[in-house]
């Protein structure tokens, strides 16, 4: 071996060993997994050249990260092992030929194909049906005792179901953080000034690595199980089989698992993972294919870390390396002033990605990140892109210091920021044409007033030109004054013309939406309207009447009795009643039925015509229902649209009640 070979390798052993550290043991990172995946296939790829220079501290003979010492160290009998990676279709038909080969068949193999579950590898111990010890996979001989922890997780089962199960039986899975929980954990935090997780994944690791199991327990964590480890009798002959047999005494299983024959379905059903990805409550990476037979997966045994009857199939990158160029700091609607990066361009998932917020002052100096800095930025689903942390071993010397300004950067009004609040705010009101031009963006958005047409370059004008300075004023524009504006021809300005005179007819729950009232997003909105039924009735409640509403809070309470209690605004709202802004005035209600869904879990599927979808989304909660976006056996009522499919044929087979659109909105008008 030449010395430039010896270098290389310890070079790369530093390097995945340092990462590796940051990673496993103090649930950080500076390195997106897919550079860190590279790194290891590099070293992979020279020891396979030079087996003779394998060292027993090579990071490619260790398993997973190290245990910490706060648990009791518990000994993995049969090691939790790790997987080989596949990064395209080429990887995949390598590793069929590969087992082919060795078993010497050429017939197509049947697989276990299931979702790569982004979490952390548990193993979780029954002895005569009842859960005895939960471990973590540690370095994948010896892992932490979790056990307390572990029984805090709701689907966890403590007692199998049946009777039928081996005495011992050590099933193996993984524990994940669901994706809404974690993003409520984050905002939470964020609101408190507490720790951010990169990921849901980190988020996972650090719940159950908590000393109290009561925090544990407030962390929305789920386990699902893909393999037995030691079990006192034989199960099943085939993988698939087992795992739907550990289905049937409780143990939760994603409903993703499939068995399929032959590679080309093996690429359909990833090509269909990727699709659904941002449909599930949690996050995966990839997918994990399994020969599907036991005794063929004994025949093809173990290298070193991993079984060869395996491989993981991961999804292209979500998280890569750019630099910041800059930090621009926007006005909001409120005056929140947000901190934004610039970034060098960078494709993630086929997006291009040039801005990620910064949120506030804290996160600036949470992350430490200066202009010049080089970042790791994460796309996940339709999740905004995300600073993940500073790659700080690339800071360069000419790095420059983040400065908050100390005045609006719009209208150069002071800022302030109230103690105990992350946010800073500009005071410039409505003086701020930067808050103006939101606040009439936010009037018409989508889900607000509905005007088509305006776009942020339309309203920018609009209010520029002084045309428009609160939202009636749109009312009251003639076409010819539209048609002036930059990029508007007569025939579009007709059409936005159409749509405010559309406008003009909406919900109540719509225009207290449109208001824009601190914290009364859609769903409060509906909420609102539904309680107070009339616009006369909500504009006047008290304090006291409005906490009486379920679902409201004294914070939400006292946004809404200044902001109705306020001068500008009273005028602004009965300048919008004049140009004639009227919606249905609702019948007063029986209030015993008001929460007629109250605390239901409801899916909607499929397409509606009468109602938009998101409109329907914010009845149903306001009449009590927790909307979820998966059909599960917790499910209490379907709605499906018209051409319904996957999840209204789950309904009917788990019973569960199913109405139509109409039958829908016969409900809410009971
Ligand atoms: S099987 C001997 N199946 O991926 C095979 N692992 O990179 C052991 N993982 O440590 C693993 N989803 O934490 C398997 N459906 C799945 C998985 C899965 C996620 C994790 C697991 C494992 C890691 C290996």
């Amino acid at each position: 071996m030449t010395t430039n070979i010896q270098q290389q390798l310890q070079k790369l052993k530093a390097q995945l060993n340092y990462h590796g550290h940051l990673y496993y043991v103090e649930n950080k990172s500076e390195l997106p997994d897919a550079e860190y995946d590279q790194l290891m296939q590099q070293l992979r790829a020279i020891e396979a050249d030079h087996p003779e220079n394998i060292s027993a501290d090579s990071p490619s003979q260790r398993v997973g990260g190290r245990s910490l010492n706060a648990f009791m160290q518990v000994h993995h009998e049969i090691p939790m092992l790790s997987l080989d990676n596949a990064f395209d279709d080429t990887d995949l038909l390598a590793f069929e030929k590969r087992i082919k080969e060795r078993l010497n068949r050429a017939d197509d193999f049947t697989f276990s194909c299931e979702p790569k579950l982004d979490g952390l590898a548990v193993s979780l111990m029954y002895e005569k049906g009842v859960l005895v010890r939960a471990a973590t996979r540690g370095d994948g001989t010896t892992g932490e005792n979790i056990t307390n922890n572990a029984r805090t997780i709701k689907n966890v089962p403590l007692q199998l179901q049946g009777t039928d199960w081996p005495v011992q039986l050590e099933v193996r899975g993984e524990v994940l953080m669901l994706k809404e929980g974690f993003n409520k954990l984050n905002e939470k935090n964020l609101k408190k000034g507490k720790k951010i997780f990169v990921n849901s994944r980190n988020a996972a690791a650090g719940s159950i690595r908590q000393l109290d199991p009561k925090i544990t327990a407030t962390r929305p964590l789920r386990f699902y199980a893909y393999s037995l480890g030691l079990i006192s009798e034989v199960v099943d002959d085939s993988h698939f089989g087992r795992l739907k047999q550990l289905h049937q005494w409780g143990i939760p299983l994603s409903s993703e698992v499939k068995k399929v024959k032959g590679l080309s379905n093996v690429i359909a059903y990833y090509q269909n993972m990727i699709a659904l990805r941002n449909t599930l409550p949690y996050e995966i990476d990839g997918v994990v294919i399994k020969v599907d037979a036991i005794a063929t997966q004994k025949q093809l045994g173990f290298i070193a870390r991993a079984p060869r009857w395996a491989i993981a199939y991961k999804f292209p990158a979500q998280e890569k390396i750019t630099i910041v160029l800059d930090v621009e700091f926007q006005v909001g609607r409120t005056g929140a002033i947000t901190p934004v990066a610039k970034l060098a361009p960078i494709v993630i998932g086929g997006v291009t990605i040039s801005n990620a917020t910064l949120h506030n002052a804290d996160k600036i100096v949470r992350l430490d990140i200066k202009i010049g800095d080089t970042v790791i930025i994460r796309r996940a689903g339709d999740v905004i892109p995300q600073i993940v942390c500073v790659v700080k071993s690339r800071r360069p010397d000419y790095a420059k210091k983040i400065v908050f300004p100390t005045e609006c950067p719009v209208c150069h009004s002071h800022v302030k920021r109230i103690e105990g609040e992350a946010v800073t705010r500009c005071s410039g009101r409505l003086i701020c044409l930067a808050q103006r031009k939101e606040t009439i963006k936010h009037f018409f958005s989508r889900k607000a007033l509905n005007v088509n047409g305006l776009g942020d370059k339309i309203i920018k004008q609009l209010i520029d030109k002084e045309l428009v300075k609160e939202p009636a004023d749109l009312f009251k524009l003639s076409a010819e004054q539209i048609a002036m504006l930059k990029r508007m021809g007569p025939r579009s300005a007709q059409k936005i013309m159409l749509s405010i005179k559309k406008a003009k007819k909406t919900t109540l729950a719509r225009f207290i939406y449109s208001l824009g009232i601190r914290e009364v997003g859609e769903t409060m909105a509906a909420t609102l309207a539904h309680s107070f039924v009339t616009l006369k009735v909500l504009r006047t409640a008290s304090e006291k009447q409005l906490v009486s509403v379920h679902n409201v809070g004294a914070v939400i309470a006292k946004h809404v009795t200044s902001f109705f209690g306020e001068e500008k605004n009273k005028n602004a709202i009965n300048a919008l009643l004049e140009v004639g802004i009227h919606w249905h005035e609702i019948k007063l209600r029986d209030k015993s039925k008001s929460l007629l869904l109250d605390g239901k879990v409801v899916v909607l599927t499929g397409s509606l015509s009468q109602m938009t979808r998101s409109d329907a989304k914010a009845a149903l909660q306001a009449f009590g229902a927790k909307i979820t976006g998966s059909v599960s056996t917790k499910t209490d009522l379907l709605i499906a649209g018209e051409a319904a499919g996957s999840k209204l044929a789950k309904a009917q087979t788990l019973g569960i009640e199913i109405l139509n659109e109409n039958e829908m909105i016969k409900l809410f008008l009971n």
